[in-house]
């Protein structure tokens, strides 16, 4: 079943979360303009900061607009902020939630309570069959060259197992999406919609800085590498000098270090905060520190445009 159905939106087309980059404005554009947009709790993780955006995205979405707006959630024990963002989640009535990493269990239920709809990312069968377990009301399969924690599988490959294997359950593919006949080719490759975060860096409505949207028009899908030096997981990066310096892999002993069972999750937590760090310092003028997350979609995308003029090209094909 289209997403366009389950989540009553006119276009089955998800603006992705992309922690630091998705904000409120590109929320309202994604509800006004017919599609889902969707950010990470932890874009608001100040006092009050959480509430006060789901207030105003549900006042905005009050007045009949043709799209809505989603919470991601990551459920890993290393976050902290999981189970109080999802209380006030559930308080304010989240629409529809992404949840990434970890176990949704809870997101699952307690959404499920008041008809909330929840999509979980996965990148291979193993977490599938354990999120289908659950009662996820679609994957995102995120495949491989998207912007983040990427996935190692093409979307036909993808698409064609999880379809095999879950036949009842619709698939979301994230990643490869830039444009309107992207998005018909997945949609037509079976897809129940697409998840696009990459093309909407490159946004007015963005607030990151301009050279990070620069460097998104001018890259190549050959610029974009992966590493695992920021998460622990694989994650997909523009090639800055920056990138090269701290290089694509862990340390032997950062390895280690992430998979003991005794040091697993502390290491886990200052590696990812060491990593936020690294991209709040991308988001400012460029540095010799420069850390710029991105998906090979950026070799499709050749200018900045206003979110209502992207999911215009988006949607145009649909
Ligand atoms: C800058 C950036 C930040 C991201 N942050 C998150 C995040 O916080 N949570 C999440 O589930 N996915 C995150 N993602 C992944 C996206 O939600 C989505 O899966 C991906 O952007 C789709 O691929 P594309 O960028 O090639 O369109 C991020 C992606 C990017 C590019």
């Amino acid at each position: 079943m289209s997403i366009a159905k389950i989540l009553d939106i006119h276009f089955p087309i998800i603006m992705a979360p992309m922690f630091l980059v998705s904000n409120g404005a590109m929320m309202k554009e994604a509800v006004q303009n017919g599609i889902a947009g969707c950010f990470p709790s932890l874009n608001f993780r100040g006092k009050g900061e959480l509430e006060r955006i789901l207030d105003s995205l549900n006042e905005f979405k009050k007045d009949g607009r043709s799209g809505t707006y989603g919470v991601n959630l990551i459920a890993q024990k290393t976050n902290p902020l999981f189970e109080k963002h999802l209380e006030i989640c559930v308080e304010k009535k989240v629409p529809f939630y992404i949840t990434s990493l970890g176990n949704p269990k809870k997101v699952i239920e307690k959404g499920r309570d008041y008809g909330a709809k929840v999509f979980c990312d996965v990148t291979n069968m193993v977490h599938a069959e354990k999120v289908a377990g659950l009662g996820c009301d679609a994957f995102i399969a995120v495949i491989k060259g998207a912007g983040g924690h990427a996935g190692q599988k093409t979307a036909d490959e993808f698409l064609t197992e999880l379809k095999k294997e879950f036949p009842k359950i619709p698939v979301i593919v994230a990643g490869g999406v830039a444009n309107g006949d992207q998005a018909k080719n997945m949609l037509d490759l079976g897809a129940a919609g697409v998840s696009v975060g990459t093309r909407f860096i490159a946004s007015k409505e963005a607030t990151v800085s301009l050279e990070y949207k620069e460097a998104i028009v001018r890259s190549k899908k050959r610029d974009i590498v992966s590493t695992t030096r920021i998460s622990g997981t694989p994650c997909n990066v523009i090639n800055t000098p920056y990138a090269q310096k701290i290089g694509l892999e862990q340390s032997p002993l950062e390895k280690y270090f992430s998979n003991h069972p005794w040091t697993k999750k502390y290491f886990k937590m200052l590696i990812q905060m060491k990593g936020m760090k690294k991209f709040k310092q991308g988001l400012r003028p460029a540095t010799y520190k420069t850390l710029w997350c991105a998906g090979e979609t950026v070799e499709h995308i050749q200018s900045i445009k206003t979110c209502r003029e992207i999911i215009e090209d988006l949607s145009g094909k649909l």
